[in-house]
């Protein structure tokens, strides 16, 4: 098979590459709490039968991506948000045997494994999968984690040169048929070698999702699946930060990206239902203590921006990771997710407060309208 050739048959297994309008997946079904950070009944507590049911559910659907947050400790508060939670790639391949068509993906911080493990673990769930793999690379901003593991947070920047090296790494022996050494500033081996080579050639899909602009040009120069966090959600502020994003990838490197996002659902019958429930789970019974810890951990400068600035962030961290809001009835979530489309992303992770009630109703409610608006 020639370049071209291999290029192909990757799109035949992995969804991620389908002609979809708009592509849709998960984001923290492995998690506890999944996305929200509120203290009300019937969030996702975290144990293998309900993340398997919520990976199902959104196979059923054919999303493309299921895409587990990588997390070591928790936020405090009264919830520790996000404390108890499944570990990526052993969740990725019980979740690719327990699946038949969705994009699997396994989150992993650069320095917490090595370079070696990820391309043998992640090439083992490429098989289980029958091709459905795919990397997210991230490089931490939880200091208290890296504590965990004995290793420095290094300086920003320096977080993704280490990452050009784990990548690349991890691509060479994907892909290299010979053994070879490697003499990096921060990898040094000998006679690297992997067999068998997965599936998906001439590698699976990677994702990241850096906002610096150094994860940007990473992410821009190495990666498959790109995401923007829209700290505004006019359409047109939206739109000029993917087509940017397009553009740097195109003009600087000659490539041809995805550009994703990721967003809340908060849905009733009608729309005062729906926002009558964010109401209920972000403003009465939100975890505002564990949502302070995160933002100010997560955000380098929280602490100086504006109150009502902060206030505001910190609401869309406790409906959704900070993720962008659609909330409403049927109709209102699918004109939100047409919006999304029109500003030119290529797809979104999904969330629900009540994970697994709440994507059931939309199964039933929602995704048929999504079908017949055309975005899929
Ligand atoms: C969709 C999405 C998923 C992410 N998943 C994780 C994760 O699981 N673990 C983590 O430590 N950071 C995660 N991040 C954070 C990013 O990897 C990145 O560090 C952050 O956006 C800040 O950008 P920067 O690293 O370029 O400064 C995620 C971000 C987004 C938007």
């Amino acid at each position: 098979m020639n370049a071209k050739q291999l290029e192909e048959a990757r799109r035949k297994t992995n969804p991620v590459w389908n002609s979809r309008k708009l592509k849709l997946g998960t984001f923290g079904s492995n998690m506890d709490r999944g996305c929200a950070i509120s203290t009300i009944d019937g969030l996702l507590r975290i144990d293998w039968p309900s993340t398997r049911t919520l990976a199902q559910i959104a196979d059923e659907m054919q999303f493309e991506a299921l895409v587990p947050i990588a997390r070591w400790r928790g936020f405090g508060g009264e919830t520790n948000f996000n404390g108890p939670g499944f570990e990526t790639y052993t969740w990725a391949s019980g979740i690719a045997a327990s699946t038949n068509y969705s994009g699997v993906f396994a989150t992993s911080h650069v320095p917490t494994i090595h370079p070696m493990m990820a391309a043998k673990m992640g090439m083992t769930v490429d098989h289980i999968s029958g091709g459905r793999f795919a990397l997210n690379v991230v490089t931490g901003w939880h200091k208290s984690e890296f504590d965990m593991f004995g290793a420095p947070l290094m300086e920003h920047d320096a977080r993704y040169e280490m990452a050009i090296e784990w990548l690349d790494l991890i691509k060479r022996l994907w892909v290299e048929e010979e053994e070879f050494d490697y003499d990096g500033k921060y990898y040094q081996t000998k006679k690297s070698y992997l067999e068998p080579k997965p599936i998906q050639r001439p590698f699976p899909a990677i994702m990241n999702a850096g906002g610096s602009d150094k994860g940007q040009h990473f992410a821009a120069k190495y990666c498959d699946l790109v995401y923007v966090v829209f700290g505004s959600h006019d359409f047109d502020d939206c739109k000029r930060k993917v087509d940017a994003y397009r553009d740097l990838a195109r003009k600087e490197y000659g490539r041809d990206i995805q550009v994703w996002s990721y967003a809340y659902v908060v849905q009733g019958e009608t729309e005062k239902q729906a926002k009558d429930y964010f109401d209920f789970y972000v403003n009465q019974k939100g975890d505002w203590d564990a949502a302070s810890n995160l933002v100010n951990t997560m955000i380098a400068n929280a602490k100086t921006l504006p109150s009502e600035v902060l206030a505001e962030m910190k609401k869309h961290f406790i409906a959704g990771w900070g993720g962008y809001p659609l909330i409403g009835s049927p109709e209102q979530i699918v004109d939100g997710l047409q919006t999304l489309s029109k500003i030119g992303l290529d797809g979104v992770l999904l969330n629900w407060p009540r994970y697994e009630t709440d994507m059931r109703w939309f199964q039933k409610n929602v995704y048929p309208l999504v079908q017949q608006a055309g975005l899929r």
